[in-house]
């Protein structure tokens, strides 16, 4: 499955009693892992961005459930349970909008819940470690299916150009990403794929990350300022523009990094298709549009003086949400591992 080659957002320590997390904080200057192996350490690294991305950031906190429920094993079970309830919530609320981080502790939490009263301790904790396995291995066939699902939309031109925003790559997830999907998979056939990516203000995911990984893999990346964009697609040909997403609500409206709707809107100005990739995991039915998706808060220090250097008056006001809503009627489809979606959407169903 792993035959396409992309760095790794984490992992498990060689030894299995630490999760390795990639600092994310640290490149593309520094390839740094750290060793986590604590929720108030994992909590701290969600929260910096250590670890990032939607689906990331939900395996990443389901294999950390699965770890501190093993360091409880002198507990009876309903003292462990309720260390494990604990753990799941610290880590649940690490970050509000990514759907994917509730999901997945969730997923761990709940099935130490519904195994039988009379499983020893140990048994539930193995049983745990399997579960969080199983949503590291599967996020990796999710990717994949992305990337499949995906280049079935996209024209067979070569070379294939497309933009993108923030970073929707492997270090977004366990595998090889979710909209750079199809380009890994396009690139790993041997096709010349190029790839702008947008800096993606303020905190550069997308110069910092993507481009990164992508020349790392050796796929053509230009970058541009975001506020490029408009410029870039009157100019140049663009097959497509491909995002991630944190949250698809029922109706198809999608939260991702802040300047998402932007290029939504530029899209369609100039008449390229605008196409979103995430896993099942990230649409949440429960939020039946954009207005009920909860936009986290982040300081205003990010815009300020996001690398150490003040680049603003000090204790001038700042508007900088991290995330915004892309209306579905901006979005051309949505890929998941189900397939290809379009209006109207019914994402429990399989797709085209
Ligand atoms: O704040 P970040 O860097 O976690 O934001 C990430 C994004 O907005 C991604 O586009 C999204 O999580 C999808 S990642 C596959």
């Amino acid at each position: 499955m792993n035959d396409v080659p992309h760095p790794q957002a984490l992992r498990w320590a060689a030894d299995a009693q630490a999760i390795e997390i990639l600092d994310q904080t640290r490149l593309p200057e520094h390839e740094v892992y750290l060793r986590i192996d604590t929720p108030e350490q994992m909590v701290e690294a969600i929260r910096a961005l250590r670890v990032r991305g939607a689906p990331a950031i939900g395996v990443a906190a389901a294999l950390l459930l699965a770890l501190a429920a093993a360091g409880h094993l002198h507990l009876r079970r309903a003292p462990l349970l309720a260390r494990i309830d604990e753990t799941a919530g610290l880590l649940a609320t690490a970050r509000p909008t990514a759907v994917n981080l509730a999901w997945a502790v969730e997923r761990v939490r709940h099935l130490a819940h519904a195994l039988p009263a009379e499983m020893s301790p140990l048994e539930l904790v193995e049983r745990l470690r399997a579960e969080a396995d199983a949503i590291l291995a599967e996020d990796r066939a999710m990717c994949r299916a992305l990337g499949e699902h995906g280049l079935t939309l996209l024209p067979k031109d070569d070379p294939l150009t497309v933009l993108t925003h923030c970073n929707a790559g492997a270090l977004a997830t366990a595998g090889m990403g979710t909209a750079l999907a199809p380009v890994y998979l396009a690139h790993a056939a041997g096709r010349r794929v190029r790839v702008f990516a947008d800096e993606t203000r303020p905190l550069l995911q997308g110069s910092r990350i993507t481009a990164w990984e992508l020349q790392r893999a050796g796929i053509e990346v230009t970058v541009l300022p975001d506020n490029a964009g408009a410029s870039l697609l009157r100019s140049e040909r663009i097959d497509a523009v491909l995002v991630g997403a944190d949250r698809i609500a029922a109706n198809g409206d999608v939260a991702n990094k802040i300047g998402t709707y932007g290029l939504a809107v530029l899209a369609r100005r100039h008449g390229v298709p605008f196409y979103v990739f995430a896993p099942t995991s990230t649409v949440d039915p429960g939020t039946p549009d954009g207005e009920a998706i909860p936009i986290e808060q982040r300081g205003a220090a990010e815009v300020i003086r996001g690398f150490g250097r003040l680049t603003a008056p000090e204790h001038v006001a700042v508007y900088a949400p991290p995330f915004d809503v892309t209306p579905a009627a901006l979005v051309d489809a949505i890929v998941t591992d189900r397939g290809v979606h379009r209006p109207p959407y019914d994402f429990l169903r399989g797709a085209a």
